[in-house]
């Protein structure tokens, strides 16, 4: 505790003010490994893993991708190929994710990612991806399921004279990344607000079975370990200063679909309150990624729910405007997700938000064991889900992939509810979100308890498949839909003999191609 109060009183923000410098890096052992992004970027080597830092736009390293796609593509005008395998927290910016997909540098993609050159490789076959639970992805490095981690590129907001690493706006897997990793590059960002220190918790108590301890984590608000990352410095073989902006897309004002969505949403807590299934200030909320998510946490903060919390995995635009207006009192994380304008608001509150919000890694925000314990409500988008309440949320047409299964998985088979959410039809009304099956399964029908469209929603707690299929024919599906929907549970029945789970095989595969090649019903 002293050692900690001393290092408190010496932070950077005094540090600079007393000083005048503008150099974030106070570690004498560290100063001498400070040199340019192209320097850095030569020393990593064709064919390794680099654990990149980065959660949506948040926390990425700006300069080194950008250097390494530079380097990538003079190799390439010289005929040799360079490749490495690019480990991330989630999706990135287009400075990490595009410039390196773009120059044909990446050969191992995992795990999330969103960004469109990325997504086009992979689906033309040019580029390998892993798209595992966000939750796994720490522990299958530390138990060796991925191979080595050769080099780490983690941003930062700063570096203590001991060493000791101030997080930036997300932690994703960069405590793994550091730990792991045979050689460290720090990015130290002086973008990044220095009033952030002190908002992350990083546990360093993960151990491996058979010896693993449960995590001391029972309420959003707990803090079990550190405000620092930790990083042996003889492994830091670079350190770049670089004063760059995150980058996070803004969000759309909540349409009349989401607008619907969220009033479906905000109707069955009202309803689980009245039934004593759910306490007046609901349970912790898990939010996910997109426009819906985000018009949901706007629906909530016109609604009459007071004292909320949030154990989620991205802290998006919505749910830092309920804590503005006081309707969430806390909100666990791993990464900001914040439109400039968001970002706008942090930063003008931050001392008022500070212990309002918790960024940890995201082996803790998604933990399953925590999950179960806290009795998160869930909620996330979905592609598409079926008659029976299987969910589809990373593929088209089954075959190409749209972004990844991200926290999703981890959240909904260990929720108190489960809640996924689309409008009911996509690509101008051409294509139907509920359809007989789905093209490509990621959360089953285990793990789905609601599923909500702007017609309704449909619980499927406590009900038989084809009980399911009833109702989510019946709330969820697109009038232009519905008589097909119908007529195929009709004959699904009927042929099958009274089986468990009607399909009729050869009609279910081949629904999306059929509206797809006609264009309409
Ligand atoms: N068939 C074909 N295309 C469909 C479709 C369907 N049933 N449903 C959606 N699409 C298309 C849309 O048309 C859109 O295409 P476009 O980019 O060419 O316009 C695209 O898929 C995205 O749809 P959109 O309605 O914009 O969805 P979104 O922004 O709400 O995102 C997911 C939906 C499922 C892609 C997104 O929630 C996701 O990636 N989820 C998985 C990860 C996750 O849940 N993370 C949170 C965990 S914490």
């Amino acid at each position: 505790m002293e050692g900690f109060q001393h290092c408190r009183s010496s932070t950077l923000n005094g540090v600079m003010q007393n000083m005048n410098t503008p150099s974030r890096v106070l570690c004498k052992a560290l100063q001498g490994k400070i040199m340019t992004a192209d320097q850095a970027a030569a020393l990593i080597s064709s064919g390794d893993n680099v654990g990149m830092s980065g959660f949506t736009g948040s926390g990425y390293p700006k300069e080194v991708p950008a250097a390494l796609a530079k380097r990538i593509e003079e190799a390439n005008s010289n005929g040799q190929k360079f490749r490495i395998g690019v480990w991330t927290g989630a999706s990135t910016a287009p400075e990490l994710d595009g410039a390196l997909a773009k120059v044909d540098g990446v050969e191992m993609r995992l795990p999330y990612q969103s960004d469109p050159v990325c997504r086009n490789r992979i689906n033309a076959g040019e580029m390998e991806y892993i798209d595992i639970h966000l939750s796994h992805v720490a522990q299958f490095v530390w138990f060796g399921f991925l191979g080595k981690l050769n080099i780490a590129v983690v941003e930062v907001a700063g570096i203590l004279e001991d060493g000791r690493l101030i997080p930036s706006t997300s932690v994703g897997n960069n405590k793994t990344w550091l730990d792991q990793a045979d050689k460290v590059i720090l990015e130290v960002n002086s973008w990044q607000d220095l009033r952030l220190e002190g908002m992350h918790d990083i546990y360093y108590g993960t151990s491996l079975p058979p010896n693993r301890l449960p995590i001391p984590l029972v309420h959003p608000h707990d803090r079990i370990g550190d405000q620092y990352l930790h990083c042996d410095p003889d492994k830091v073989i670079a350190v770049i200063e670089t004063h760059s902006p995150d980058r996070n897309s803004g969000f759309s004002e909540p349409d009349e679909n989401s607008r619907l969505i969220a009033g479906h949403i905000l109707e069955f807590f009202e309803h689980e309150v009245k039934r004593g299934r759910l306490p007046r200030n609901l349970l912790p909320l898990q939010s996910g990624v997109g426009n819906i998510a985000n018009a949901v946490m706007a629906g909530l903060n016109h609604g009459q729910f007071d004292n909320l919390t949030a154990y989620t995995e991205v802290l998006q635009d919505g749910m830092l405007d309920l804590i503005h207006s006081g309707k969430l009192t806390f909100a666990s994380a791993t990464a900001f997700s914040l439109s400039n304008s968001a970002l706008e608001t942090l930063y003008n509150h931050l001392d008022e938000y500070k212990d309002k919000i918790i960024l940890r890694p995201q082996e803790i925000s998604n933990h399953p064991e925590v999950i179960r314990r806290l009795g998160i409500i869930a909620m996330n988008g979905m592609i598409e889900a079926d008659i029976y309440g299987n969910v589809n949320s990373t593929h088209l047409m089954g075959s190409s992939i749209m972004n990844g299964i991200g926290g999703s998985g981890d959240f909904a088979r260990n929720a108190y509810i489960s809640i996924f959410m689309t409008p009911s039809h996509a690509k101008n009304g051409h294509v139907s979100c509920i359809v007989p099956m789905v093209s490509h399964v990621d959360h089953t029908e285990h793990d789905v308890q609601i599923l909500v469209t702007e017609q309704g929603l449909a619980d499927l707690r406590g009900l038989s498949p084809t009980q399911r299929a009833r109702v989510i024919i019946e709330n969820c599906s697109h009038p232009d839909f519905k008589p097909a929907l119908q007529d195929y549970q009709k004959r699904a029945i009927a042929h099958s003999h009274g089986k468990h789970t009607p399909h009729l095989l050869d009609e279910a595969l081949s629904w999306h191609q059929r509206f797809l090649t006609t264009g309409s019903m």
